[in-house]
């Protein structure tokens, strides 16, 4: 269901009603954390906090946009003229994958289009993936593009990557474009195939947004990245997906410590994600939050991406959970939020545990948010526009 403030804010800037809708979620990974850009295994899941944006098609190469989060900024540009970085930080989004969607060869024409979102911004819920998601589900959509969702996700990340020069991997926008409600998606970001996994239904999803000041994440994430790509190359290997711990220790005296221990985390993470899926699947949920766990320290002792408020939540949780649930760092790192699967019926002495223990001991209030695994983008005509 559409926001209806997006409709009428759409109608009084644009006096017509849009044509076109859609509809792209933010995520949360459960594990399998900076894996992707090497190929590797992830496990993430749709939330239902999401962007939705509506359209509608112009006759000329005109791209007019505004966002609901943001009222007083506007965005104009012509698709046949080139396309400079934006005043704001969504319109480069927006323009970031406009470009990308050109270099395509599409034979686009212009949008009149309206955004918002309830995707929280800067906690590592990829707010940036569900917006890039959205626009070009709606292109895709009303240009009669037919492109796949995995298209749509590379599209996204493309954008990221030479618009943004955010040097991410493909699973925050494939999660968006293609997750299934009630399950998280098991993606082999070698070949980007996918296997819907269920989560029991005993268990909650609580995202725990530590909203600790995220600086240099970008390019300490970069830096990650050349760490793995040094150590498959010192390999002989494209990318760290085909190592093993065997072939690590071989070079274990010719790359430096850290960078051993950077590839260390991913090829122990590969195997983490292969088994939770597996563990989720049988319901074993003892190994699954026992691999949730290992998944944290190794984020914590060997890729290094854990500040101490995130590390310190996880502290809290697991100590509250006593074992019968698990918590870890989700996302990119360097704050943002951590993930927790525990049972239904424990859900409130983990919100008692962070509400008296987190601000205490690291002068930040956390956010807990109780989450629902959603399905990814949605794009259509809009029916009955008149009025609705
Ligand atoms: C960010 C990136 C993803 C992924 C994660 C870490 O969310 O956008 O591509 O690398 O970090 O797992």
């Amino acid at each position: 269901m559409i926001d209806a403030d997006l409709v009428s804010f759409f109608t009084q800037k644009f006096k017509s009603h849009p044509e076109f809708e859609s509809s792209a979620p933010g995520r949360v990974n459960i594990i399998g954390e900076h894996t992707d850009y090497n190929e590797g295994f992830v496990l993430p899941c749709a939330l239902h906090y999401k962007t939705e944006v509506v359209g509608s098609k112009r006759e000329d190469t005109i791209v007019n946009a505004y966002s609901l989060q943001y009222p007083d900024q506007s965005e104009s540009f012509d698709l046949t003229k080139p396309i400079e970085h934006s005043e704001w930080a969504w319109g480069d989004y927006l323009r970031g994958v406009l470009i990308e969607l050109l270099n395509l060869g599409s034979d686009l024409r212009g949008m009149d289009l309206v955004i918002t979102s309830d995707v929280p911004q800067g906690s590592g819920l990829s707010s940036s993936a569900a917006l890039e998601v959205a626009i070009i589900g709606l292109f895709n959509f009303a240009y009669g593009l037919q492109l796949s969702n995995k298209q749509i996700a590379r599209l996204g990340q493309l954008a990221e990557n030479n618009f943004i020069d955010c040097q991410c991997g493909i699973m925050d926008q494939l999660i968006s474009a293609d997750a299934q409600a009630h399950s998280a998606l098991l993606i082999d970001c070698k070949d980007l195939s996918t296997q819907a996994v269920h989560i029991p239904e005993h268990l909650a999803l609580l995202v725990i947004n530590s909203n600790y000041p995220r600086k240099l994440a970008d390019s300490e994430y970069n830096q990650r990245r050349d760490a793995c790509e040094r150590v498959a190359s010192t390999l002989g290997l494209k990318t760290l997906r085909e190592a093993s711990m065997a072939d690590l220790r071989r070079i274990a005296g010719v790359v430096s410590e850290e960078d051993f221990r950077r590839a260390k985390h991913v090829i122990t993470e590969n195997l983490r994600v292969l088994d939770a899926a597996d563990a989720l699947e049988s319901n074993d949920v003892k190994r699954f939050f026992t691999l949730m766990y290992e998944a944290h320290l190794s984020l914590k002792n060997d890729f290094e991406i854990t500040v101490d408020a995130t590390d310190g939540i996880v502290d809290i949780v697991m100590t509250a959970l006593n074992g019968n649930g698990a918590c870890r760092q989700t996302g990119g790192g360097f704050g943002g939020a951590v993930v927790c699967l525990c049972d239904e019926r424990d859900v409130n002495s983990v919100i008692e545990a962070v509400q008296n223990q987190y601000h205490k001991q690291f002068g930040l209030s956390a956010d807990i948010l109780i989450c629902e695994p959603a399905r990814g983008l949605s794009a259509q005509a809009r029916i009955n526009s008149v009025g609705s």
